[in-house]
């Protein structure tokens, strides 16, 4: 495990353990200004075949101007950004997607009123016929959809409903089912329990943990610990902008890096704070150091 304020990366990749694949992704040192703004400073990170990189931070912290340079929509200012051991520079996320980087941002690019099957198919629609004749070839477009969902774990009822009517945990769990389909190594997903009930959430932490076990490299991006614990296998905590704590599964629990995100001395601030309100009763807060976070029972189903 590592911990420093400095993200320097030497440290970090020398406490990865000895690793049989090569990389899908790596980030060395990187960073990015944006003019006088430095939002991201030395950031080490691998993506392997087969497992989940979670990256945590609290707001502001980086997260997603670290994939937006995965995903080829900001280029990095600092460091090296590797694709199969090979250094890139992408200028388009079309640039990633060819490479394999596919990402799922909070918002989904789906059109709610179109078909679940539609929505699968977006932009890239199924043709049969010669050309001048050629149109979209229906039957083949549904019955491909419903497969693949299937092969995910993840049967709907009807594929002509509208995606709209589906709960937000299930349209997740399309466009994840969509990226693998369409031929992504690297799936990159943005914080994409945040707005979900607990139910829901673990839907789509079943289907990260599909999306792995099918081989993808999975960056999963989450303010959760919780959620990161039950499916990650390293653990990368931001902190305005550095890499608070580079960690593997063996090397930390799911306590200490809640104790990592809530940031300890951060807390106790906040108590302070909060003491000086009235009607806030300061001694029902947990002490810094005192953060007793439930272990997580169906992390070992998933992992
Ligand atoms: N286009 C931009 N121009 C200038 N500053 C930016 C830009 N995008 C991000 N920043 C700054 O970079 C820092 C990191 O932002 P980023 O969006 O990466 O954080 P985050 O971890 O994703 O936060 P959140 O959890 O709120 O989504 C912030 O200080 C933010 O204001
Ligand atoms: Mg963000």
């Amino acid at each position: 495990m590592t911990t420093n304020g400095t993200g320097t990366h030497g440290a970090v990749l020398a406490d990865t353990p000895p690793e049989r694949d090569r990389p899908l992704v790596e980030l060395r040192g990187a960073g990015k200004s944006y003019g006088n703004i430095h939002a991201l400073h030395g950031v080490d990170l691998a993506v392997h075949p087969g497992r989940v990189t979670c990256v945590l931070g609290d707001n502001g912290a980086g997260k997603s101007t670290l994939i937006k340079i995965i995903s080829g929509l900001h280029q990095h200012t600092e460091g090296e950004f590797l694709v199969d051991g090979e250094p890139v520079r992408f200028t388009t996320p079309r640039e990633a997607l060819d490479r394999g980087i596919a990402t799922v941002y909070q918002d989904l690019a789906v059109v709610p009123l179109m078909p679940v099957w539609r929505n699968f198919f977006l932009g890239s629609e199924m043709t049969k016929g010669p050309w001048p004749f050629r149109r979209l070839d229906i039957a083949r477009m549904k019955k491909t959809a419903d497969e693949e969902l299937r092969n995910m774990g993840i049967v709907l009822d009807d594929l002509e409903q509208p995606i709209g009517t589906l709960s937000g945990g299930q349209r997740q769990c399309v466009v994840i089912a969509r990226a693998v389909y369409f031929g992504a190594r690297v799936l990159i997903l943005d914080e994409p329990t945040a707005a979900l009930g607990v139910k829901q959430s673990g839907v789509v932490l079943k289907y990260i943990a599909a999306a792995r076990d099918r081989g993808l490299g999975v960056i999963f991006i989450t303010h959760n610990p919780h959620h990161a614990y039950m499916v990650g296998d390293h653990f990368t905590v931001l902190r305005l902008g550095t890499v608070e704590l580079s960690a593997a599964r063996s090397e930390i629990g799911l306590e200490e890096l809640t104790h990592h995100m809530a940031g300890g001395a951060e807390l106790a601030a906040l108590k302070h704070e909060l003491a000086q309100v009235r009607g806030v009763d300061v001694d029902e807060l947990p002490e810094e150091g005192d953060l007793q976070a439930p272990v997580a029972s169906s992390s070992e189903g998933t992992s």
